[in-house]
């Protein structure tokens, strides 16, 4: 085996089941990108502050730079003994550069390098899945301007409740994207720092310029106390926490899809592009895109639990517990920038089924409250007008017929009150264009609300 960097106080070498379970090349190699950057900031200020030669970081950078766009070619791959991917770029920048490239970690230890290269790896990551996020949002904000008469009933208990419009329940996704995006935004804002120059735990003897750092890589600042620098990975927390969050907004989407796509339901159909079929039973589609959505927020549940666990006895500060955050986050980050893309498209080319929606509007007794309220207007307290609603909903139960199916005499039978307008006040499409206060489903005031929507693109 080569040689350590850090063997100098080493008498014997590593016994390989050692190095096998102490390395965490096989998994933090994929944040190279943001390591040479981070290290391409750290030699600029070295040598902006006399610290090394500006040849030398001059040298150190151009070395990085190279390193970098071989393995992005794919000439440099990480069939290596190091340990982690921060030893595997030093070992090979002084491989190529010699001398120079063992001055690159003055005044740095792997443990602010560590917090720095998750920082950038995540924030990266982050905007990424903002831009998926953002596609899906203007697909569903797509759907429902389309949906703005499309009548559906809305549910209690899963129980149909009372009358909505399609348009109007993708609304209210909308508004958990929305929050989604505030709290990767949130997130985001607060990750944005650099902790170089915290060292090991406890700061560092060189004059190194910090800020100079956190400018030069566009961080908004940097952390103010070198233990805290060092073993905080609240942002990785934060992150998966967001996602989390994200995650059980798709999975509650995706159990609505899969219903609405039974034979019982049939609101929509999904396009056979994002189906499966059975290996035995012909005619089946299967909505396996909703359904894999669904099972994998499970899996980031499970990546935050394991983060939350692994942090929970860490004494400050710096502990080796604290590579396995990698993983978790990784996989977190990996599993929802997977899942958006189908969805979405899942979303856009789904076929919504207005009559059978419509169908189940008028089913059910959706319009029972507004039966209710029609009373509470001629006059009837409304705990009297909710019972005698009440009676009529049974009596078309014992009748299999529906409210507005109903002759004016038989209404008048239960109540005097009742007249001709009643058919009116009953209707969906009275229901539904009655709620016109903020936040309900009239038509006009969906339609004002999607503009609202609009404008947070
Ligand atoms: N691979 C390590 C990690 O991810 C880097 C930090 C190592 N620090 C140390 N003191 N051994 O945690």
């Amino acid at each position: 085996m080569s040689k350590l960097m850090w063997s100098g106080r080493f008498k014997k070498q590593l016994e390989d089941n050692v190095n096998a379970l102490n390395a965490s090349l096989r998994f933090d190699s994929r944040m190279y990108a943001q390591d040479i950057r981070g290290s391409i900031a750290h030699c600029q200020m070295l040598g902006k502050q006399g610290i090394i030669s500006e040849e030398e970081a001059r040298s150190i950078e151009q070395g990085l730079i190279s390193i970098k766009e071989d393995i992005d070619s794919g000439a440099l791959t990480f069939n290596s003994k190091a340990e982690d991917i921060h030893m595997f770029i030093e070992e090979e920048l002084t491989a190529r550069i010699g001398e120079a490239g063992k001055k690159l970690h003055t005044g740095r230890s792997r443990n602010d390098q560590v917090a720095l290269d998750q920082r950038l790896y995540i924030l990266d990551r982050l905007a990424n899945i903002r831009i998926q996020l953002i596609d899906l949002y203007r697909v569903i904000l797509e759907k429902a301007r389309e949906n703005i008469y499309t009548y559906m009933p809305g549910y209690t208990h899963l129980q149909r409740a009372q009358p909505v419009t399609f348009a109007h329940h993708l609304s209210a996704y909308l508004q958990m994207i929305q929050r989604d995006i505030g709290r990767i935004d949130d997130a985001s804002k607060r990750m944005s720092v650099s902790p170089l120059g915290s060292g090991a735990m406890a700061g560092t003897t060189y004059p190194l310029d910090r800020e100079y750092v956190s400018d030069v890589l566009g961080l908004s600042g940097i952390t103010y106390n070198s233990m805290d620098g060092v073993s905080d990975r609240d942002f990785a927390i934060e992150a998966t926490s967001a996602l989390s969050i994200l995650s059980m907004h798709i999975s509650r989407f995706s159990e609505e899809i899969i219903l609405w796509s039974s034979q019982e339901f049939k609101f929509i159909e999904i396009d056979d592009a994002y189906s499966t079929g059975s290996s035995i039973m012909p005619q089946k589609k299967n909505p396996d895109i909703a359904e894999l959505a669904r099972g994998k927020t499970g899996r980031v549940y499970g990546d935050l639990i394991t983060l939350l666990v692994t942090m929970k006895g860490l004494p400050l500060t710096y502990n080796k517990d604290m590579q396995e955050i990698q993983e978790a986050v990784f996989d977190a980050l990996d599993t929802i920038e997977g899942i958006l893309p189908p969805f979405t498209g899942m979303i856009e080319t789904m076929i919504v089924n207005k009559d059978a929606m419509q169908k189940a509007a008028l089913g059910g007794f959706t319009n029972a409250t507004d039966l209710a309220d029609y009373l509470v207007r001629k006059g009837i307290p409304f705990r009297d007008a909710h019972e005698i609603s009440g009676k009529l909903v049974a009596h078309c139960i014992d009748r299999h017929t529906t409210l507005e199916a109903l002759d004016i005499v038989t209404f008048q039978s239960f109540s005097k009150l009742i007249e001709n307008d009643i058919f009116d006040a009953i209707s969906l499409e009275t229901c539904v264009g009655k709620r016109t206060i903020t936040g309900a489903p009239a038509p006009d005031t969906v339609d004002t609300e999607l503009k609202r929507l609009e404008l947070f693109l």
